[in-house]
């Protein structure tokens, strides 16, 4: 009896944004180590956050795959991009990343639409409304970075805004505590 409810397709798909996911948690926490070598002990700190809540989202599709019968492959994450020049650059390549994932998430979502897979349709509206949180999460960076003088941001400026991250929320979870109203 054939107890595998993903197609071949849909979970080659998944096990692959499984990997981006990891990948996503290695570029925080590369771009988390780069600030807390300048100084930035707030950028830092926001960044090994969301490291952790990347890593979450690897185990909540692992742990789905699993759950719909369907093999899970572990594969090789590839290196994160080298560090940013600066922590503008910082911030806007954390916002290109998020624009890049929720591409790959539509693209799931689609498939799944395309095949009828309703449970994996309705997985995957977790993960888009996700997506619009950290994407907006990474503008509203850029905007206050923008305000502040952008690559030009002086030392004093960029001093209270690496304050300010300091003393946000701990919004990293366990993967089975996320959910659609507390990701
Ligand atoms: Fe898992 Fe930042 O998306």
């Amino acid at each position: 009896m054939n107890k595998n409810r993903l197609s071949p397709a849909l979970a080659s798909a998944l096990n692959a944004q499984m990997t981006k996911e990891a990948y996503a948690s290695q570029i925080y926490l590369s771009f988390a180590s780069w600030a807390d070598t300048q100084g930035f002990e707030g950028v830092a700190t926001f960044l090994f956050r969301h490291a952790n809540e990347e890593r979450n989202h690897m185990m909540k599709i692992l742990e789905y795959i699993l759950k719909r019968g369907a093999p899970v492959t572990i594969a090789a994450i590839p290196a994160p991009p080298a560090h940013p020049a600066s922590i503008n650059n910082c911030f806007e390549m954390v916002f290109a990343h998020e624009v890049d994932n929720t591409t790959s998430i539509y693209k799931l979502a689609k498939m799944s639409m395309d095949e009828e897979d309703w449970a994996t349709w309705n997985f995957m509206q977790w993960f888009v409304k996700e997506q619009v949180e950290e994407e907006t999460l990474a503008l509203k960076l850029l905007d206050k970075m923008k305000i502040a003088g952008g690559d030009k941001a002086p030392t004093d400026t960029l001093y209270l805004l690496d304050s300010e991250l300091l003393k946000g929320p701990d919004k990293a979870r366990a993967a089975e505590d996320v959910t659609t109203e507390n990701p």
